[in-house]
């Protein structure tokens, strides 16, 4: 057998972690629904004490991610932001954090209303300039927070470029790669020192469970991280780790499938006449296009597009029949949503026009039905407006 590194993605996905059972076989990993572990005498035990503290599910979950992200560990957590509030967990009070001023809208509400009430620091820069996250760095900066391509308006931010001013400043480069999956991008390959997700996205890919997971560059970082589930608990049930790890199986197969129909849709919207703009990095007259190409090894499913008002946009909403309007994204159903009024509604109207987003903007997180079902309801819905 060749070692783990040496073994395709696909292969990554199915085998690392997922290993048959050694007790009785079963090509699936257990779920192991206990929250103790009988010791054998005092301080002896088979590697597990406690549920809080580690789970067999949730160990070879773990492994999974790590394999699929080339990281060295992985921890996971009951939700995405439970992972991402971990992370920030790392630092201390008067720390300051650079993030991109175009995240998704929990992050931003869970770093301005809670955790700057703890006396941490964060400011928002436009991060598709490199330029400008080292122009905000300040005495106190010890993270970099990034998400790439960004929610909703899909722009891109170069990590290379990022990563180079971070080692630099001896800075941690945190990237956020819910939308691409490590299948199209490997941020720790590009110098990131942490990755998170939204596991309750593609990773996990059937719309059926929450998690989240940050995967380490170094021991270190997975070390405190493990150290931050036992204290803090922010844990992931053995059943929803589970559910990821038959999730992930298929990684591979749907995210080739979210691209291609992701294209096609992105095409189709883009000479629609009653759309009055597209963003998808895979159109050739994006403006990151040739980033998006060299840094990404696909361009996704997701999309934003302009219908030009709140009254468009919720006519065309209404008609979907294919489509379901919900939040979310990365299922293998085709979820389409409004951020203005659902993800970026925590911005406050303010925020939102600060960068770019605007109440006619509709994102689409293109599933894996049969593409002209998917391409006629949009037709249909477009029509009404
Ligand atoms: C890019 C991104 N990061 C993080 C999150 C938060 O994840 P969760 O909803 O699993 O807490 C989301 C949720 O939509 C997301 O889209």
């Amino acid at each position: 057998m060749k070692k783990t590194k040496e073994l395709g993605f696909a292969t990554r996905a199915i085998h690392s972690g997922q290993e048959p059972d050694p007790l009785t076989g079963a090509v699936t990993v257990p779920i192991y629904p206990t929250s103790t572990y009988v010791q054998q005498g005092i301080g002896e035990h088979k590697g597990y004490e406690y549920s809080r503290v580690s789970n067999p599910t949730r160990t070879r979950l773990e492994q999974n991610l790590a394999a699929l992200e080339g990281g060295v560990a992985s921890r996971v957590f009951a939700s995405g932001m439970a992972a991402i509030n971990a992370i920030v967990s790392m630092l201390k009070s008067g720390d300051h954090v650079v993030c991109g001023n175009d995240l998704y809208g929990g992050t931003p509400r869970l770093f301005n209303q809670v955790l700057s009430g703890f006396g941490l620091e964060f400011s928002y820069v436009d991060t598709s300039d490199a330029e400008n996250v080292e122009r905000a760095i300040r005495k106190n900066t010890r993270m970099v927070y990034v998400e790439t391509p960004t929610n909703p308006l899909m722009r891109l931010s170069d990590l290379s470029a990022i990563s180079t001013i971070c080692r630099r400043k001896k800075l941690l480069l945190v990237v956020d790669n819910t939308f691409m999956s490590p299948y199209f991008q490997q941020p720790l390959a590009l110098g990131a020192d942490l990755v998170v997700h939204s596991t309750t996205k593609f990773l996990n890919g059937h719309s059926d469970g929450l998690g989240g997971v940050v995967v380490c560059a170094q021991q270190e970082h997975a070390d405190k991280l493990a150290f931050l589930q036992k204290a803090a608990g922010a844990i992931l049930s053995p059943f929803e780790c589970w559910l990821i790890l038959r999730g992930v199986k298929t990684l591979a197969a749907r995210m080739e499938i979210h691209d291609r129909s992701g294209r096609i849709v992105a095409d189709f919207l883009s000479t629609h006449k009653k759309v009055k703009g597209v963003f998808y990095p895979g159109l050739v007259d994006h403006p990151q296009h040739t980033l998006a190409k060299r840094q990404m090894s696909g361009f996704g499913s997701m999309i934003t597009f302009e219908t030009g008002s709140l009254k468009n946009a919720n006519k065309m909403l209404k008609q979907v029949r294919v489509c379901s309007l919900a939040e979310s994204l990365g299922g293998v159903e085709t979820l389409i949503s409004h951020p203005a009024t659902m993800t970026h509604a925590a911005l406050g109207e303010k925020g939102r026009k600060a960068i770019g987003i605007t109440d006619g903007l509709v994102r689409i997180s293109v599933g894996i039905e049969d593409v002209n079902d998917i391409l006629e309801d949009l037709d249909h819905a477009l029509d009404g407006i």
